[in-house]
């Protein structure tokens, strides 16, 4: 993009101050700045709004296959999933492209330590889980998305301990998308004078970064029909778990997701329901009180089924919904940015960034098996350094689970 070309659209689009200190920049500097322009979506900043305003269709309870029917029907479940395993049906894709800023480690946060008497990090414990599923059926494709930021961290700390062993070939690394930040007049932030304020734009983003990243060969050459999305931060769960697989599978529905039972009404996790009549992804923040709290004759939550961040998806309606955009959810965060002159790093709040979430992509499925893990056997969380969902909540589930640290 050229200088005039920038300045007209940043003209037309009132967003001028991202020009504001071209003049003191050297020529190498121009141009990174012009390329960070060319890369801003403005309409995402014009259009979302703070998600508290967001406004939600027609409201039900969703069934849950329970832990009890899984543990009756596990044989036939496990059978199936290890057959569509084995038969290359079936890829994971790692989503470590999150800044983790709760956590306060500002490393890829799958590079946290949770070993005790030895260094044991979160990617490695999640790869022991891949290794045994990989040993029991095949080895699977995994997709690893990253950020600008911890994409060259990542791919050094994978090649620093052999890819744990697991072929090299199967595993594909990818940065996901960026998205702006502002100011709460909606004003574009420069993070420093030839940078704009670009962060991860969401795990919303994962499959159409994929592609975008010429990935989508890899799906379709090898006949990849399901992808078992997960998080970097659950350092007990399962991947391409072959019960839950074969549970999805033998259900004939589009998606499925791991629930658990939420362990009180404010704990803040989405919940699995039915939006107009489709299987959909309540946000904690976005569920009226009312359901909230709301029991049923057994003093049971109506609303109990809370997701964790686990999900198999069918490839083909990801690929036919893929032109519809997610929406952006506006979120308030401390942001680094110019201010006359200086970079500052305000502790408050000052502005939004703006994300696509992977729980938006359940209700394009058009049917979703809700099913039930048990938490304490499939749920820790590292979210926080201390206190709810941290570091040490994590490692006593760890413990619990025989897992030496
Ligand atoms: P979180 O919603 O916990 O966000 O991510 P976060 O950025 O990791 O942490 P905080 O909020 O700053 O403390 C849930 C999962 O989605 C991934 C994260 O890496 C994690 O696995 N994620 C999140 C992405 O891959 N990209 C993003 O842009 C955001």
């Amino acid at each position: 993009m050229e200088y005039e070309e920038a300045a007209a659209l940043l003209k037309a689009k009132g967003q001028e101050q991202l020009l504001q200190y071209y003049d003191e920049l050297n020529e190498s500097e121009r141009k990174q700045l012009l390329s960070d322009i060319s890369k801003v979506n403005f309409s995402i900043v014009e259009s979302s709004k703070p998600h508290e305003t967001k406004i939600r269709g027609h409201i039900c309870p969703v069934e849950a296959v329970s832990t009890d029917v899984i543990a009756e029907r596990k044989d036939e479940f496990f059978e199936t999933g290890i057959k569509t395993l084995k038969e290359g049906k079936v890829a994971a894709a790692l989503l470590a492209g999150g800044q983790g800023s709760r956590l306060g480690f500002n490393r890829p946060k799958g590079m946290y330590n949770m070993g005790l008497t030895k260094e044991l990090t979160i990617f490695e414990l999640q790869f022991r889980n891949i290794l045994n599923i990989a040993e029991l059926a095949a080895p699977f494709h995994i997709f690893i998305m990253t950020s600008r930021q911890n994409h060259d961290e990542t791919v050094e700390y994978f090649k620093s301990v052999n890819f744990f062993g697991y072929p090299e070939e199967k595993i594909h690394f990818y940065i996901q998308d960026v998205s702006p930040a502002c100011d709460y007049d909606h004003k574009v932030f420069l993070d420093t004078k030839c940078h704009v304020a670009l962060s991860p734009n969401g795990n919303g983003g994962w499959y159409t970064s994929l592609i975008r990243n010429g990935l989508g060969s890899v799906i379709h050459d090898n006949g990849i029909e399901w992808i078992n999305v997960y998080a970097v931060d659950n350092v007990l769960q399962k991947i391409c778990d072959p019960v839950f697989i074969g549970a999805t599978v033998m259900k004939g529905v589009k998606c499925g997701a791991k629930v658990v039972r939420k362990a009180r009404a404010d704990e803040k996790v989405g919940v699995l329901c039915l939006e107009n009549d489709r299987p959909a992804i309540i946000e904690y923040y976005e569920m009226p009180e009312n359901l909230k709290v709301l029991t049923d004759e057994n003093g049971e939550l109506v609303y109990r089924w809370g997701v964790i961040l686990n999900y198999l998806f069918d490839v083909e309606i990801l690929d036919d919904t893929i032109r519809a955009r997610l929406p952006y959810h506006a979120a308030e965060k401390a942001i680094a940015h110019m201010e006359n002159g200086e970079r500052v790093k305000p502790a408050q709040p000052c502005g939004y960034k703006f994300e696509t979430l992977v729980v938006d992509m359940v209700k394009r499925m058009g049917s979703c098996l809700a099913y039930e893990v048990d938490r304490e056997k499939e749920f820790a969380p590292v979210k926080n350094a201390t206190g709810v969902d941290s570091v040490e909540t994590a490692r006593e589930l760890l413990l619990k689970n025989g897992i030496e640290l």
